[in-house]
C-alpha cells in the first residue's frame, strides 16, 4: 500500500515526519512529492499510489485518471474546492477532508489582519483600535467560531450569520445572530469571511454588500478569492475611499488594486492562513490517521463524496 503526500506548498518538516511515522507504522509505503511544477508531475507521481494526501493541490479528473490504484484522497484541510468529487466518485475513490484541524491558525491570521489594517499596515501613521468595534463573522463554522471568540476576548462586539445554523446555535457560539449578509455587512466595522467556494457563493460578495459597510470598514478574507466579485470590489473601493480590503487569497486584479488604492488593500504573497507547524501537524497527521482507519476498519467518518 503506497501513501503519497503531494504538496505544492509543503507541510512543515515536523508534520511530514509525523505523517511518515503513521504511514510506516501501519506497514504502508510513504512517498513525498513537494513543490512540484504542475499537474503532469503530480499525475506521474500518483501512478502507483493507493492513497493521496494533498493541501490546496488540484486533484482533477486527469489526476484521478492517472491513478488506477487510488482508493482514497484526503485533503489535509477544510476547503475541498480543489478536489473533483465527481471524478473521484466515478472511479470509486473515497474523498475526505480534515475539518477543524487547521482552523485556529486561520482564525489567528484573521485577527492579525484586522489589527494590521487598524494600524495602517504597521506604518507610522495614526491607527485605530479594534476593541469596541463591531465584527461581522460571515459563516459560523470552525474558523468563524474561533475568530468570534478571539475577537470577543479583544473587546469586539461580534455579529454572525450562517445559512446552515439557527440563531440559537449562533448565540450559543458566543455571537449575536443577524438576519443575513445584508444586515451583517451594514452593521460591521470589520467583516471576516469564512464561506467556502461553492457554485452558490462564488462572486457573491460584490459592490453592493461592500458599499453597505459603515464608514472606515475593513473586509477581511481568509477564505477563498473566488467568493469575491473582483470587479465589484474594485468599484466599491473606488466609490468608498474609506473602505479597505485585506486578504490571504490575492485577487486576480491585486496589482491593479494596489496601484490604484495603495495601503487600503493588502494581500499576502502566498496563502498562509494554515501555514503554521501546529496546523500542518494537526491536519497532516489527521489525514494520515484517516487513511489508516479507512484501510484497516473502513472508517468513512469524514467522507465527502457519499
Ligand atoms: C483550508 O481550506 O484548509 C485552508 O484554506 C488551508 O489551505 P492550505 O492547505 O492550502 O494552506
Amino acid at each position: 500500500m503506497k501513501v503519497l503526500v503531494a504538496t505544492q506548498k509543503p507541510f512543515a518538516p515536523v508534520a511530514v515526519e509525523g505523517i511518515r511515522k503513521i504511514v510506516e507504522a501501519a506497514g504502508y509505503e510513504f512517498a513525498l512529492l513537494e513543490k512540484y511544477a504542475g499537474e503532469a508531475e503530480l499525475a506521474a507521481a500518483v501512478a502507483d499510489a493507493d492513497a493521496l494526501i494533498v493541501r490546496s493541490d488540484k486533484v482533477t479528473a486527469d489526476v484521478v485518471a492517472a491513478a488506477p490504484k487510488l482508493r482514497i484522497v484526503v485533503r489535509a484541510g477544510a476547503g475541498y474546492d480543489n478536489l473533483d468529487l465527481a471524478a473521484c466518485s466515478a472511479r470509486g475513490v473515497v474523498a475526505m477532508n480534515t475539518p477543524g484541524q487547521n482552523s485556529n491558525a486561520v482564525a489567528e491570521l484573521a485577527i492579525a489582519m484586522m489589527i494590521f489594517m487598524a494600524r495602517g499596515q504597521f506604518t507610522p501613521s495614526t491607527g485605530s483600535e479594534i476593541s469596541g468595534r463591531t465584527l461581522g463573522v460571515q459563516a459560523f463554522g470552525n474558523v468563524g467560531r474561533l475568530v468570534a471568540a478571539k475577537a470577543a476576548a479583544l473587546g469586539m462586539k461580534v455579529l454572525a450569520t450562517d445559512p446552515f445554523l439557527t440563531p440559537e446555535q449562533i448565540r450559543l457560539g458566543g455571537a449575536e445572530p443577524v438576519a443575513g449578509v445584508e444586515e451583517l455587512y451594514s452593521r460591521s466595522d470589520y467583516v471576516s469571511v469564512h464561506i467556502p467556494a461553492t457554485p452558490q457563493t462564488v462572486g457573491s460578495i460584490g459592490r453592493d454588500l461592500i458599499c453597505s459597510m459603515p464608514k472606515n470598514a475593513v473586509l477581511v478574507n481568509t477564505a477563498r478569492k473566488e467568493v469575491i466579485d473582483e470587479a465589484g470590489l474594485e468599484q466599491a473601493l473606488e466609490e468608498r475611499p474609506d473602505i479597505r480590503y485585506v486578504t490571504d487569497v490575492a485577487p486576480g486584479n491585486y496589482e491593479t488594486l494596489r496601484n490604484r488604492f495603495g495601503l487600503r488593500v493588502f494581500a499576502t504573497p502566498k496563502k498562509m492562513g494554515a501555514q503554521t507547524a501546529e496546523a500542518n501537524i494537526n491536519a497532516g497527521l489527521a489525514a494520515a490517521r484517516q487513511i489508516v482507519a479507512y484501510f484497516e476498519n473502513g472508517d468513512e467518518k469524514y467522507r465527502l463524496n457519499k
